[in-house]
């Protein structure tokens, strides 16, 4: 685990790495439309990107609205437990902001991964970009 790195910062600092992830894995594996990926809610988050040997990844992003979004593990890294180090670390982040929850909108798939740690499901299943989801809270 001690060869993982984590860094944050803003989309210009970060923007390369975190396209390079997103791309890999929404655009090219799950077929999510370019013009979807990308909006205005990069240029104001706090992006995270987990560095193996300096080589990107993994990355996820959290909006002002206390909102995680865009996490992704590059498919040959996953399994490995970098997905549960990703989102620890910024719901340790979450809790030094003193934000008062987190929240998420979960592609079914990955009930489990948050359930595990410690979201909860809200609400009614639906269908964004295609693909159905799910509202998910961690109160702080
Ligand atoms: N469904 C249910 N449980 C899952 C899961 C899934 N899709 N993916 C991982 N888990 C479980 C693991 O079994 C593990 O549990 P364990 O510790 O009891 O064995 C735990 O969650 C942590 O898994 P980890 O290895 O840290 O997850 P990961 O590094 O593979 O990352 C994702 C998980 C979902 C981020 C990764 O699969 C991914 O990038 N998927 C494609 C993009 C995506 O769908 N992102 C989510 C958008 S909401």
């Amino acid at each position: 685990m001690s060869d993982y790195v984590i860094r944050s910062g803003s989309w210009a600092l970060l923007e390369t790495e975190a396209k390079m992830v997103r791309t890999e894995v929404f655009i090219k594996e799950q077929n999510i439309a370019a013009a979807d990926e990308w909006d205005l809610e990069d240029q104001k988050s706090l992006h995270f990107i987990v560095y193996d040997q300096n080589q990107a990844i993994a990355t996820a992003r959290l909006l002002e609205n206390h909102s995680i979004g865009r996490v992704a593990v590059l498919n040959q890294y996953r399994g490995k437990g970098i997905g549960r180090i990703l989102m620890r670390h910024i719901m340790d982040v979450g809790q030094q902001q003193k934000r008062p929850y987190l929240k998420l909108s979960a592609q079914v798939h990955a009930i489990g991964f948050y359930q595990s740690l410690a979201f909860e499901v809200k609400g009614e299943e639906y269908l964004d970009c295609g693909i159905p989801h799910v509202d998910m809270f961690f109160m702080n």
